[in-house]
């Protein structure tokens, strides 16, 4: 863009699944863009699927955050750097269950070093990854931002409730613009089929469950669960498509900078404000590819809550932010994305940190 003065982000896990594609968006919207991703948890052949959608290299800092000297190198040399989208962190619920204190130091600790660094370096515009599971199990179906957060079900949603409280606080001493973003349940995949999802080991959240049965990776999966008190037995939740959610935080950043924040630490829910049950999902899958699911109805999985989806409405009214992937769009472009997969084994899968 002509004259356009590209303001510098620092995504963190930029690498993972919702911070490449938020990266793709920054970029076509004229930002520019660096990350931090220590590819840990994730595959740094992501980058070539940015490269391709956008003709962009991104430079990637190979650090761990839990390293401030690491992490203030990085900012020491990109004191340019307005805004700070922060994705990294460990997000699996059973592993959390598993190794809390893994989860408390690499999630905490990751969070209180960048925002050392972000206090140091004057940087004014700060998002946080935050999860629709910080409102545990809600009274009310459908949760609106103001809904009362109960307990969190898993140590991994209690370093987001945690999170949100340390970014709250610090806003309120600093002075930093800062969003919190509760994200439901993301799926899909980037249409281009450049970039999705990257699971490591058995998958599992829902939809990339359904895409390695389908292809054949996993030879059944289970419905965790029929006897709920829902239309069919099974869990409801909002699935909110990938490109949808990498959007709105670009949105939330334009929000910041142009100064229209109404307070230091607004939050915002993003879903589709659709409540889709597990079964509802499965078929919904099987319609788009045509793929009969091998699955078999099981146990509950504990920790599930029965059913929550989001009241949207502060995000599309406040960050105009305009959803516009379906559950069929998530579907088809999960699938395309699990094809790719399989037919180039040899650049995605076969990389360290794969667990099998
Ligand atoms: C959805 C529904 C399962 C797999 C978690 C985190 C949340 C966020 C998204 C990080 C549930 C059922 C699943 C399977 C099944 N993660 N299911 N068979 O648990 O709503 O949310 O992932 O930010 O923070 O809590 O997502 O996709 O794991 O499960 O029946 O093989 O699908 O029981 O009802 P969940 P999910």
């Amino acid at each position: 863009m002509s004259g356009f003065f590209m303001q510098k982000i620092l995504v963190t896990g930029g690498c993972g699944y919702i911070g490449s594609h938020t990266i793709v968006d920054l970029i076509e919207n004229g930002y520019d863009v660096i990350s931090v991703d220590n590819n840990s948890r994730s595959n740094p052949n992501m980058f070539s699927g940015i490269e391709k959608i956008t003709g962009k290299k991104i430079k990637n800092y190979k650090v761990d955050l839990c390293n401030y000297d690491d992490t203030f190198a990085i900012f020491l040399e990109n004191a340019d750097i307005k805004g700070v989208i922060h994705f990294a962190a460990y997000k699996s619920v059973e592993e959390s269950v598993k190794d809390p204190l893994l989860y408390f130091e690499n999630n905490i600790n990751s969070l209180v070093n960048l925002l050392k660094c972000v206090q140091e370096f004057k940087v004014p515009n700060f998002v946080f990854s935050s999860s629709c599971t910080v409102y545990g199990d809600a009274d009310d179906m459908t949760v609106t931002e103001s809904t009362p957060l109960m307990p969190a079900e898993s140590p991994y949603g209690m370093t987001k409730q945690m999170g949100e409280q340390i970014v709250n606080e610090f806003s309120k001493s600093t002075g930093l613009r800062s969003i919190l973003l509760r994200y439901f349940n993301p799926a899909g995949a980037h249409p281009s089929t450049a970039i999705g999802e990257m699971p490591l080991g058995k998958p599992q959240n829902l939809v990339p469950a359904i895409t390695q049965t389908a292809i054949g990776r996993i030879p059944k999966m289970f419905v965790h669960g029929t006897d709920y008190v829902t239309r069919d037995g099974s869990c409801i939740r909002d699935y909110i498509h990938v490109c949808d959610l990498a959007n709105a935080h670009t949105l939330a950043l334009k929000y910041l900078e142009e100064g229209r924040n109404n307070s230091l630490c607004e939050i915002f829910n993003l879903g589709s404000g659709n409540g889709v049950t597990v079964l509802e999902a499965i078929h919904a899958f099987e319609k788009v590819s045509g793929v009969k699911l091998n699955y078999e109805t099981g146990p509950r999985r504990a920790g599930d809550v029965e059913a929550i989806y989001a009241n949207n409405d502060l995000a599309k009214n406040t960050l105009s932010w305009k959803p516009k992937y379906s559950l069929e769009d998530i579907m088809s472009t999960a699938w395309k994305w699990e094809q790719f997969l399989k037919a180039d084994e040899t650049v995605f899968r076969s990389q360290p940190g794969e667990l099998n």
